[in-house]
């Protein structure tokens, strides 16, 4: 990883849709950036929960215009994302699902797809080459079973849709205690791949 072609440091964006900066998704999203930056990437961390953003209001101004019009903090994240070679994504599963403000980042992500020509309904605003990675965690053992669907899910909005090239995903268990989450044998494994993932970006 670290330089690319042009000398220039790998970008890292990375997304905390947990309503706690310091939470378990944190605590994971954290330890892969420090193996980023060891690896000479440059990394931006963003807490959703921190901005000031609506939900997409379905004005349709994106698809008329060739951006969103809402004026709110998703604008200077919308830069952000076409700035990072590799955006990675975090959030706990509430009731389910992400959380909403996980979700409504995603939504608000529609503004970066054009109307399609021919067969394929959008195309993809964000330029090619670029990469994600998406963590959830969850309170429930098997959510590694449980909750696979979501990871289908975001292949199919990050991959189909927005057009990244290469894409991970991991479902985390955090252990009831919340210590030792880094140590436990799916969050252990997790790290193991997705330093593979960000060593090879
Ligand atoms: C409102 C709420 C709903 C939750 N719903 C689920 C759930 O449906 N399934 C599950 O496995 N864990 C659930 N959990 C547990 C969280 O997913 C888990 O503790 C997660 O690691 C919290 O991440 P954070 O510390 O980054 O916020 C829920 C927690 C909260 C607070």
């Amino acid at each position: 990883m670290s330089v690319r072609a042009g000398g220039e440091r790998l970008k890292v964006l990375t997304i905390n849709g947990s309503p706690r900066k310091d939470g378990n998704t944190a605590t994971i999203l954290k330890q892969l950036e420090r193996i980023a930056k060891k690896n000479g990437a440059k990394v931006e961390h963003v807490d959703l929960v921190d901005l000031d953003f609506s939900d997409c209001m379905e004005c349709m101004g994106c698809q008329k215009g060739t951006k969103c019009i809402t004026d709110d903090d998703m604008q200077g994240i919308y830069g952000k994302m076409q700035e990072a070679d590799l955006m990675m994504i975090g959030s706990p599963i509430f009731m389910d699902a992400e959380t909403g403000l996980t979700k409504s980042f995603v939504d608000r992500t529609f503004a970066l797809l054009a109307p399609g020509k021919g067969s394929d309904p959008f195309d993809t605003r964000l330029d090619k080459g670029k990469k994600a990675l998406i963590v959830f965690t969850c309170g429930m053992s098997e959510g590694g079973v449980v909750y696979h669907g979501l990871t289908v899910r975001y292949f199919d909005t990050l991959v189909k849709l927005l057009g990244y090239d290469d894409f991970r995903s991991f479902i985390i268990p955090v252990p009831p205690a919340r210590k030792g989450l880094l140590k436990t044998p799916a969050a252990k494994a997790m790290i193991e791949e997705a330093s593979r993932f960000l060593v090879e970006s």
